[in-house]
């Protein structure tokens, strides 16, 4: 039998799943661990589901590839990637391809294509998402870095993808570290989704007062809408899990306490670095951070006040408030996620494609929902649109919901509850459809204290005045 061209190493869950939908879809492929041990264990298991092969060392793992070798990587992103690159590299030869399916920082993804391109080996920075099930089953792909290294992987990559329609979750991003960036941001709008559904079990539990079955039935009312995705659908679930120990609610004996890997904080950071108001997914990158810190929270709730007030309204309008003010402001986490894409395509010269980033994202990744095909259509409609509240689906949807988003926010602010990332939403959006900002008093502070200069409205040029009284 002629050798495999495509290895895989890195045998924890994330790589195993990955490599048992490659052999799956009768791809030969060559696996690697660091223990030879597990490598044997995971073929032995799986060998039977399709063409897997095991290797023992990491020179027996390369010798069994046939150049021009395509070989994953999937380790714990940072210095475990590099040094797993600098035990493969001299074992390759120029045109073999090396493809990170982790997620590793973006700037780490650009140094490693040059360095790499400079050895004549191409690197693929590779998003892939959809947890463990996904990887198993059909993942949405990302992969980024020199086109021709995408050629060698793309019949296995659309072919263990998830499908939609038809259409594979996978498509080419484009140079450098772009993958890994469409993927970070990808993560970026997970955080600010499940700060927005969180939200919304707040409301509905201490507000509304609905107990966890109510607050399934809500959630799966709401996945057969506008709201139809995945993190809706798991919600859910979630609501209906009984914990084996006690026969209650399972939710309620998880510590509230949010972690984090560090991608939604990234989105955040590259954010700032770009100039760019990404405000959801950055208050949900805040709202993890207070969440982390329950001792002081603790300890605050016995010595801060609130208003002390219940809900007294209609709680079934609450509750359709509550999903208006859901949808209104997923809307705004999604425009403002692709809005720094472009930014950062500008920054780096990457050309992205907004709607082929919204067509991957339909199946296969954590965010796949039913409201991407509508992402899709507004790029098709209008590639050129400059943020996504203004097309004509989004602006009709944001007009519908945002009556029922203010009364949500009206309530929760009567009430106390904390709601980040619903009121920063609202407050972009109210900024952004304004034609005036009160940014002019900001530039005359600037320029009576410092002399930072400012533009007028009434004639070009740049001025500094005496600011004051005239008397003074
Ligand atoms: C995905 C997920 C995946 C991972 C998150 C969790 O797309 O499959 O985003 O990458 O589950 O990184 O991130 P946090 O631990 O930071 O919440």
């Amino acid at each position: 039998m002629d050798k495999p061209n495509f290895g895989l190493t890195g045998l924890a869950v994330m790589g195993q799943n990955l490599a048992r939908n490659v052999a799956r879809n009768g791809f030969p492929i060559v696996v690697h661990n660091r223990t030879e041990e597990k490598t044997a264990a995971f073929v032995n298991e799986f060998g039977h589901e399709g063409p897997l092969f095991a290797s023992t060392t990491i020179e027996d793992f390369v010798a069994k590839l046939a150049p021009p070798r395509a070989i994953m990587i999937m380790v714990k992103a940072g210095a475990p990637v590099d040094q797993v690159i600098d035990s493969l590299v001299p074992l390759l030869d120029k045109g073999d391809l090396l493809i990170d399916g982790g997620n590793s920082l973006f700037t780490d993804t650009e140094r490693r294509v040059k360095s790499l391109a400079a050895q004549g080996i191409r690197f693929l920075g590779t998003g892939v998402s959809g947890g463990e099930e996904g990887a198993l089953n059909g993942p949405s792909i990302m992969p980024g870095g020199p086109e021709a290294g995408y050629k060698i992987v793309e019949p296995i990559f659309t072919k263990i993808a998830a499908q939609v329609d038809g259409t594979p979750c996978c498509t080419y991003i484009g140079d450098g570290g772009s993958g890994h960036y469409v993927k970070m941001v990808h993560n970026g709008i997970e955080y600010a989704d499940m700060q927005l559904i969180a939200e919304a079990y707040d409301l509905l539990k201490n507000a509304a007062g609905l107990t966890n079955a109510q607050i399934a039935d809500v959630f799966t009312e709401w996945n057969s809408g506008d709201l139809d995705s995945f993190l809706i659908e798991i919600t859910s679930k979630i609501f209906q899990t009984v914990d084996t120990d006690t026969g209650n609610s399972l939710v309620d004996y998880v510590l509230d306490k949010a972690g984090q890997k560090g991608t939604g904080k990234w989105t955040s950071q590259s954010s700032l670095d770009l100039g760019v108001p990404v405000t959801g997914i950055t208050e949900a990158v805040f709202a993890r951070f207070l969440s982390a810190i329950k001792d002081e929270r603790v300890a605050a709730s016995h010595i801060l006040s609130g208003p002390g007030t219940a809900f007294k309204g209609n709680v079934d309008q609450l509750i359709a408030d509550i999903r208006d003010a859901l949808y209104a402001s997923k809307i705004v986490a999604y425009a403002q996620g692709f809005v720094q894409m472009h930014a950062a395509a500008v920054e780096h010269g990457w050309k992205l494609h907004p709607g082929e980033i919204a067509t991957i994202w339909r199946g296969g990744c954590i965010i796949r929902a039913r409201f991407l095909n509508r992402i899709k259509d507004a790029y098709d409609e209008n590639p050129e649109i400059v943020n996504l509240m203004l097309a004509p689906y989004f602006n009709e949807a944001l007009t519908r919901t945002q009556a029922g988003w203010r009364r949500t926010l009206k309530t929760a602010i009567e009430l106390g509850i904390p709601v980040p990332a619903f009121s920063s939403s609202l407050a972009y959006y109210d900024a952004y459809r304004r034609e005036w900002l009160p940014a002019n008093l900001i530039q005359a502070q600037r320029d009576f204290f410092g002399a930072h200069t400012y533009e007028r409205t009434d004639k070009e040029g740049i001025f500094h005045s005496q600011w004051g009284p005239a008397s003074e």
